[in-house]
Order: C-alpha cells, then structure tokens, then sequence
C-alpha cells in the first residue's frame, strides 16, 4: 500500500477491533454520566437563542439537565438545573433526561425563555441570574444555618465557539478552545458565529447514540446505503484522528498527500462527466434529498453553469467560477462570504467531528450539523439532531423552533433516512450471538476508531485492539 505518511495519523492505522458493549451494555450505558457526559465539554445550543438577558434554554444530557442562561448582554451563565431546596428540577420537563419513570416521549426537546429570576414552583425559592437565592421563604426558620453555598444553583462551565454555546460539568476542566483544537482553528475561517440555523429536526430514535452519530463519520458508507451519488463521483476518503476529535476527506485510492479545495471540499467537481453537468444535477439532488450540505444560492447558480462555461471548461476552474458567481448572487442581496483561501477549505476536508457526539460538514455559506445524545441512559436509545446553518441578510434570520421529525423513514430528508434506515439494524445487528466485533476501515474509518478509542479513555473499558 502507497499511503502518504503526511496525512496519515500512525495512531490507529492498524486494523483493530472493538466490542459491541459501549453499544448494547446497560453497565457500559449507566457508567457513561459518570465517566464521560460530566467531564466533556458539549455543544448545548446556539448563541443566537440567548439574545436578550434573562433568555434561557436548557440542555439534558442522561439524568442532568443543564439551565443556561444570559446574565448581561456579554456574558453568558449555565447551572445545574435543579433546585437546591429539595431537588425539584427547577425548569422544563424531562425529554432527554430524566429517569425512565417519566413519561418523556411527549415532552418537548428543552426548555426556553426569558426570566430575570427563576422561581421553583414547589415551594418558591427564587434564584437570581447569577444563581444566587434571592428568595427563601421562612428562611428564619433555619435559624441562619443557611448559606451561599447549599442554596445556589450549582455552577457549570459555560463558554461559547462557533456561535454554539459549550458546557463542561467539570468545573477543572481545561479551557473549550484548548479542548477544541485542531478543530476550532480548522473551522474559525468559515465564520461559523456568523451563521444561523436554517432548520433543527430532532428524533428519539431506537439505537444506540453512537450507532446513529456513526452513521454520519465516514463516507465508506455512501455506496452501499447512497447508491444514487455514486454517479457524481467516488467517495473514497481518508479518515484522520486529531487527538479526541476526527476529520474526513475526499481522498483517491492513489493518496495524494496534497489536496485542493476542489477536490477535497464538499463541493468538489466530481465524476468523469462535465463538471458544469455534474456539478448542477450534484447540488439540484442535494437540494431535494438532504436540503442541506449546500445553500439555496450555491444551488442555483449551479444550474447556470451549463449556459454560462464554454464545454471543455476543466473542474478546478468550473469549481471556482461556480463559487464566484454563487459569492457575487450572495452579495447582491446583503450576504457577505468570509474570506476563505483554497487552502483553509482544503484544510477543513469533508466533515470534522469533537468528542464525543458531534460531527460537522462544514461551507462557505452553510454546515450541516449533527448532534447525538444518550436517552437517559437507556443503551437501546438516542436523541438524534440535525441542524442546517446558513447565511442570511442581517434582520431576515428565520426564527426555527426545534421540529420533532418521528423514526419514521418517510419523514426525513431522503439522503438521511438513508443514514436512519441503517441505525435500528446495526443496534439489532449488536446484539447478534454470531456478531464478533467491529471491524473497522483502518483508512477511511479511522474516525470511527478514534471515537472508541477515546471512549475507552474516558470509560476505562472498550478499547480497540489490533485484529
Ligand atoms: S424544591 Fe424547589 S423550592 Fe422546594
Ligand atoms: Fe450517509
């Protein structure tokens, strides 16, 4: 094998194994809150929803439920949302959370609002933006035993990347944008802050979280549960490991060791066909079957190519005027791209993932976005999101709202009912008697690797061993 040791991480480049437990162990899946989901920084929601002070979300993850909220107009707060009083979870209902005695698939995805002050509705302690009681009654009736420290809301850190809101549960934890790297730096150039969402579907699904978050690391999947994109090119891709986190890319079975922005990008022009073709009938599908992974503009401009480009036009310059004339269409209606050079689209590849549950398909204009949760810590389910973010003129963002989309195979975007259709059949698959352990990609899954290699770092068992 030629593989270009440039771009290949030595960790993990063997062929390894891994057990089904971190899947279908309820052991494996109680231990998680403990081992992992408390000491990880995790994307909680965007900055975008906490515009004025007083607004609020809330985030669950297993059995906790985080409260954050804007406490001046440059600074953001989060806390356990749980009063201190005797324990009532102080708001919101229980999806995503909770224990399994309450009944959580009506419930809404998370709470939010806007409070100057939270008052817990069984017997009215009242705490203030800063987590502070500011409201105790009969406090006199302690006999001023109580203090600051057991009637505060419990602290959690909270700090912001991307226009995304971050919170670690671990108050030793070390600085996001240190936990972040080489991620944030790859993706910084793309003005992530500067995009809002475009839709938020979310689904509790019946799979493990990392069943359905894997369905999304790895494009080796995309000719057996894809077949219709084959025709726009191959999928062949690397598969790197940047320490916690993973990237993917576009590669050729030659491994080229210097990729360009066309051929490594989402937008590559891809195939053997005419690339103006090619690249219009690509982003029309795009359009129709994931309704993400591009912009409305991108799409449109595409179909132009034909007329516009005399035939012969090689792909890396149909790939350039293309994103020209996508630019030039943007700017006319109040829509500035950033400032991103061939290189740092190259740079960032096909799609970044941060430990443990998020992957990213990052664009100039766009990112298609997943996020995976445990359900409680019901090893058999998950909460699964996809957002699409996008580029709008100032003072014309949607308002979304989180959209409950049921595992219902007709209800998604056909490109990702592709990805769900296989996740109930892997988590089944697991728990097979004659099922005898993962075997991954050592070159196009490697961040699928790296996920369980983490995983066991964190949980001390279930690390991949060399096959
Ligand atoms: S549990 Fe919140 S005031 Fe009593
Ligand atoms: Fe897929």
């Amino acid at each position: 094998m030629n593989k270009p040791e440039k771009i290949v991480s030595p960790e993990l480049s063997e062929a390894l194994v891994y057990p089904v437990d971190a899947f279908i162990s309820r052991e494996y899946a109680e231990l998680e809150p403990e081992r992992l989901w408390s000491k990880v920084w995790q994307q909680a929601g965007r900055v975008e929803e906490l515009k004025d002070v007083g607004d609020y979300i809330t985030y669950n993850i297993c059995h906790d439920s985080i409260l954050i909220v804007r406490d001046t107009p440059t600074s953001l707060k989060a806390f356990h949302n749980v009063c201190p009083h005797r324990g009532r979870r102080l708001v919101g209902d229980n999806t995503g959370g909770g224990p399994k005695t309450v009944a959580q698939d009506t419930g809404s995805h998370s709470a939010r609002g806007s409070k100057l002050k939270f008052g817990c509705n069984y017997h009215a302690w009242t705490f203030g933006l800063d987590g502070a009681a500011i409201y105790i009654p009969d406090e006199e009736d302690w006999n001023g035993a109580l203090n600051a420290g057991c009637t505060s809301l419990t602290p959690v850190q909270v700090d912001t990347w991307g226009g995304w809101i971050w919170i670690n549960m671990d108050l030793e934890a070390g600085p996001l944008k240190d936990y972040l790297e080489p991620i944030n730096t790859l993706i910084d150039p793309f003005e992530f802050d500067k995009m809002r969402y475009r839709f938020r579907f979310w689904g509790i699904f019946d799979c493990n979280w990392k069943v359905a978050l894997e369905a999304f690391l790895e494009p080796y999947h995309v000719q057996g549960t894809h077949p219709q994109l084959i025709k726009y090119g191959d999928f062949y891709s690397f598969s790197k490991s940047f320490g916690l986190h993973g990237q993917t890319g576009f590669d050729s079975k030659a491994h080229r060791d210097v990729g360009t922005a066309v051929d490594t990008s989402v937008h590559r022009a891809a195939g053997d066909g005419d690339p103006r073709v090619t690249i219009a009938q690509m982003q029309a599908e795009y359009w129709e079957t994931i309704g993400a992974s591009t912009s409305e503009t991108l799409v449109r401009t595409a179909q132009r190519l034909p007329e516009v480009l005399p035939e012969g036009t090689p792909a890396g310059e149909v790939h350039k005027r293309w994103l020209e004339m996508a630019q030039a269409e943007d700017a006319a209606r109040g829509v500035e791209w950033p400032q991103l050079s061939d290189a740092q689209i190259a740079a960032a590849g096909l799609a970044l993932s941060v430990f443990p549950n998020v992957n990213f398909i990052p664009g100039p204009t766009f990112s298609l976005a997943y996020r995976v949760r445990p359900y409680g810590t019901d090893p058999d389910k998950c909460i699964f999101e996809a957002v699409a973010l996008d580029r709008f003129p100032e003072g014309e963002e949607p308002e979304t709202e989180w959209v409950y989309v049921e595992q219902d195979l007709d209800k998604w975007p056909y490109v990702i009912a592709q990805d769900i259709s296989n996740m109930v059949e892997v988590h089944r698959g697991y728990k097979s008697r004659g099922f005898k352990g993962n075997l991954p990609n050592p070159w196009q899954e490697r961040k699928v690797t790296n996920l369980h290699y983490n995983l066991a770092k964190y949980m001390g068992i279930g690390a991949p061993q060399p096959l």
